[in-house]
């Protein structure tokens, strides 16, 4: 099912941005996935198009006015449309959520600027809060990109010949944990400084089941070495 974005930011022309070109590209072309953006500077108050202000109670920074957000919102076609807010203070997005996005037939994303935007105007119109990580971007854009690659790959499709039943764990490994190491050829590399690297010997001998029980257990040590928490 092709799967539109309504993206409503300040600045449309990050968009489509890395997502035109590989894999997304080609999806994109193929009507795989669409998007709109509507600039939220349009629908800015007076000559000089304002789309913020500065905040009750006093502080720092700006706050994108609610009347002006909702003239956006309003002004694009987002029936049947989830309603994100991408910022810091969302609910984490993990590949759990990430399939359920990408199964939606649409989905709207606010880039916030500035401080942040209204309380009222999510509220009003039920916006979900999605953050990317526990790190703090310039705006919500580079955040949307990133929601918006996740989604696309788990499109039919997509992927090509990837195997599907790997979307259904992150990092692609089995069962939600971190994904075992690659190798291929040359079967011996030769690094710039003379050293000489092997393959682990089980890789090249064929053992199919052999190879599986490898993979499983290098996934389980890497896991617990790096993500416990996933275990
Ligand atoms: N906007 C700014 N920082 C963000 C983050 N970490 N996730 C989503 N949106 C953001």
């Amino acid at each position: 099912m092709p799967l539109h974005f309504n993206i409503l930011t300040l600045f449309p022309n990050m968009f489509p941005g890395c997502l035109g070109a590989s894999l997304a590209g080609k999806a994109l072309e193929r009507g795989d996935w669409s998007f709109s953006c509507t600039n939220i500077r349009d629908f800015g108050e007076g000559v000089h198009k304002c789309v913020d202000d500065t905040p009750y109670g006093g502080g720092a920074g700006m706050v994108m006015r609610a009347d002006v957000l909702e003239k956006a919102l309003l002004s694009t076609n987002d029936s049947g449309s989830r309603r994100i807010y991408l910022s810091p203070r969302g609910q984490q997005l993990k590949q759990p959520l990430v399939k359920e996005l990408a199964a939606s037939p649409s989905l709207t994303l606010l880039c916030g600027r500035y401080e942040g935007v209204d309380e009222r105007f999510l509220q009003a119109h039920e916006f979900e809060e999605i953050s990317i990580g526990d790190y703090v971007l310039s705006g919500g854009e580079p955040a949307a990109l990133i929601l918006m690659d996740a989604c696309i790959r788990l499109l039919d499709g997509v992927m090509g010949n990837v195997n599907t039943a790997d979307n259904e764990s992150f990092g692609s490994g089995a069962n939600g944990l971190l994904e075992y190491p690659h190798y291929t050829r040359p079967a011996v590399w030769t690094d710039a400084n003379g050293s000489e690297h092997g393959v682990p010997e089980v890789l090249t001998s064929g053992n199919h089941a052999k190879i599986d029980e490898w993979r499983a257990e290098q996934s389980k040590i890497i896991t617990k070495v790096r993500r416990p928490d996933l275990l």
